[in-house]
């Protein structure tokens, strides 16, 4: 399998993967994180990792040449019509029958229950802790409801971003707190 990494970091998945497949193309806009995935691949002794410090926004693949692209806790930061962008893209990378799978914090501004219950239990953690506490809750109300830097949509947006595009078996799990994954395939025609 021919694997791509969105926003790798130093590699925790990529790192896991490589010794699975035939290679992996690990992408990070930060070129210090690129620079740890390869010290830490070299640490350990892996040789399939390619680094690629560009902007998910940025990159160009060849059509049909993947056959897994996962990305974790990384396509939040990309503002929704690069989200949507994004997976179209995918899909035209991806090979028949290739999968997208990304795990990410998912949660809307509390238009649902799920949504409702990570607010209101991330400002419980928060405010118990005094006023370092209240003033992440006024930091991180700059970040999510301004949207910038943290740009999270809900499970349900995100399997609509994957329908679009044209994936299918696209099913969503919750796994702790706002963490979620959403997956999909591409359809063999
Ligand atoms: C929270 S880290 C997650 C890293 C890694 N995937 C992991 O599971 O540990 C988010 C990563 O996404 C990268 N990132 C953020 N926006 C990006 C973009 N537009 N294009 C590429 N990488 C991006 C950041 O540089 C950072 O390394």
């Amino acid at each position: 399998m021919r694997v791509l990494d969105l926003g790798c970091g130093s590699g925790q998945l990529s790192l896991r993967i490589a010794p699975l497949v035939h290679e992996v193309l690990a992408v990070d806009l930060s070129e210090v994180m690129i620079e740890l995935l390869e010290q830490n691949a070299a640490r350990a002794g892996i040789t399939n990792i390619e680094g690629r410090a560009i902007p998910i926004e940025h990159l160009r693949i060849p059509e049909a040449t993947i056959d897994l692209v996962v990305s974790n806790y990384a396509l939040h930061h990309l503002r929704d019509k690069d989200k949507t962008l994004a997976v179209k893209q995918v899909s035209g990378w991806l090979r028949e029958g290739g999968h997208l799978v990304i795990g990410d914090m998912m949660f809307g501004r509390g238009g649902d229950a799920r949504d409702r219950e990570i607010i209101t239990s991330k400002l419980s953690v928060m405010l118990k802790k005094g006023p370092g506490g209240w003033w992440r809750i006024a930091k991180n109300a700059g970040r999510y409801l301004f949207r910038f830097q943290e740009r999270p949509i809900s499970m349900r947006a995100w399997m609509t971003l994957f329908e679009e595009a044209g994936f299918i078996d696209v099913t969503a799990t919750a796994v702790v707190s706002e963490a979620a994954v959403v997956r999909g395939t591409k359809p063999q025609r």
